[in-house]
């Protein structure tokens, strides 16, 4: 029985992995190198300081920077992403995930945001997201990244549901390891052979409701 559905916001609800790219990019290039849209690929689902170690690898600059540099190159990265979040709508919903969350609230499933993100609220009310939602964990409140299972079994435990009862919406194979960790079953959003471990794995929301997700996930 599934009662309870954990999203995933970045490359999932919305295609933020976009300006993520382009932020990462300007920072290579301010420091005199490049980063490409397959390096770029590689910080998806990553936590910001990772994503900055991944960045600074692709520059042969991993050992340049002390910690207190770290912490405000990644500072500078974030102000500017968060300009492009600030110019953010609703129309960057990806397609079908409007209909879904509707369908999913109309059949009685509690819904969670579960991101690494800690602009997540930021997005989520940029894009009129946030009335779905009946909790929302982010990266503010956890300290493990996935594939650590911390922010799915927080969700889970706010809203006291079993881990057997939710299902997670992931579109990086560390968030489907996260997902199989916390003992959920979960969906992979995307053509990613990557995300062949998950439960059931879907090109897109477009046309998929509440019936193929049951269909799906108890096969
Ligand atoms: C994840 C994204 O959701 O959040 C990563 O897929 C990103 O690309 C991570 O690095 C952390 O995001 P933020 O907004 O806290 O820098
Ligand atoms: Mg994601």
């Amino acid at each position: 029985m599934i009662t309870c559905c954990i999203f995933d916001l970045d490359g999932v609800l919305v295609d933020t992995a976009k300006y993520h790219y382009l932020a990462w990019r300007e920072l290579a290039q301010c420091l005199g190198f490049e980063f490409t849209p397959q390096q770029g690929e590689t910080t998806k689902g990553v936590s910001r300081m990772a994503s900055l170690d991944i960045v600074l690898r692709a520059g042969g600059m991993e050992h340049r920077f002390t910690d207190e540099q770290k912490q405000e190159l990644a500072a500078r990265k974030n102000r500017r992403y968060l300009e492009y979040v600030h110019r953010m709508t609703s129309e960057e919903v990806l397609p079908g995930v409007l209909p879904l969350l509707a369908g999913l609230r109309a059949h009685g499933m509690k819904l969670i945001l579960g991101s690494a993100s800690k602009n997540a609220c930021a997005i989520i009310d940029r894009c009129g997201l946030r009335p779905y939602f009946d909790c929302i964990i982010d990266g503010n409140q956890v300290s493990k990244a996935k594939p650590d299972p911390e922010v799915f079994a927080k969700g889970a435990e706010m809203l006291h549901v079993p881990p057997s009862e939710c299902v997670v919406f992931e579109d990086a194979a560390a968030g489907i390891e996260a997902a199989t960790r916390a003992g959920m079953r979960s969906v992979g959003v995307g053509d990613n052979p990557s995300l062949g471990k998950a439960s059931l794995q879907i090109s897109s929301f477009e046309g998929f409701t509440f019936e193929d997700l049951l269909s799906g996930i108890e096969k």
